[in-house]
C-alpha cells in the first residue's frame, strides 16, 4: 500500500504515492526522472548516488523516499540554474576534476556541502569530507584541486558585495 510523500526537489514541491520502501534514489530517478543522481552500488559505499538533504550530504541509496517527505532535497540538476554553471562544476571541468563523470554529481554535492560550512577548506579537510565518494578514474588530486578552486571562487563571489559596500562608505 502507497504513503502519499511530499519532498521539495530543487525548490519544486513533488507529491507522490510511494511504496514504503521505495528508496530516495529510485523516487529521483524513476518518479521524478532526476537521472543525474547516479547508482553505484546500492550499498552506501560508492558515493554515487549523493545528493543534500537539508544541506546535507546523505546518500540516497541508503535512505527511504518516505525519510525524505517534507524535507528540502537538493540533486546535481540544481547546480547549473539558468544554465551557469556553478562554481564547483566550472572548477571541476577547469581542473580536470573528472573522467567518466559517474561520480562527479556526488563529489560536487558533498564538495558544496563542505565549502558550505568550511568556505576555506584544506586538503585533508576535503579528503576527508569526500572519504565516502569513490572515484574509479581520476586518482582525486584533480579532484581536491577542483574543490579548493571553486571554493576561491566562492569566497571572491561572496566577498564582491562586502567589498562594493566598503568602497560606497569610504
Ligand atoms: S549507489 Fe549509493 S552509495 Fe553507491
Ligand atoms: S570520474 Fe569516473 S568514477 Fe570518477
Amino acid at each position: 500500500m502507497g504513503q502519499s510523500i511530499t519532498v521539495t526537489v530543487n525548490g519544486e514541491q513533488k507529491s507522490a504515492d510511494v511504496e514504503p520502501r521505495l528508496l530516495l534514489v529510485h523516487f529521483l530517478r524513476e518518479k521524478l526522472r532526476l537521472t543525474g543522481t547516479h547508482i553505484g552500488c546500492d550499498t552506501t559505499h560508492c558515493g554515487a548516488c549523493t545528493v543534500l538533504v537539508e544541506g546535507v550530504p546523505v546518500k540516497s541509496c541508503t535512505m527511504l523516499a518516505v525519510q525524505a517527505d517534507g524535507q528540502q532535497v537538493t540533486t546535481v540538476e540544481a547546480l547549473a540554474a539558468g544554465g551557469t554553471l556553478h562554481p564547483i562544476q566550472a572548477a571541476f571541468k577547469q581542473e580536470h576534476g573528472l573522467q567518466c563523470g559517474f561520480c562527479t554529481p556526488g563529489m560536487m554535492l558533498t564538495s558544496i556541502a563542505l565549502l558550505n560550512e568550511k568556505p576555506d577548506p584544506s586538503d585533508d579537510d576535503i579528503r576527508w569530507a569526500l572519504s565516502g565518494n569513490i572515484c574509479r578514474c581520476t586518482g582525486y588530486m584533480n579532484i581536491v584541486k577542483a574543490v579548493k578552486s571553486a571554493g576561491a571562487q566562492m569566497r571572491a563571489s561572496a566577498a564582491v558585495p562586502e567589498a562594493a559596500t566598503a568602497a560606497t562608505r569610504s
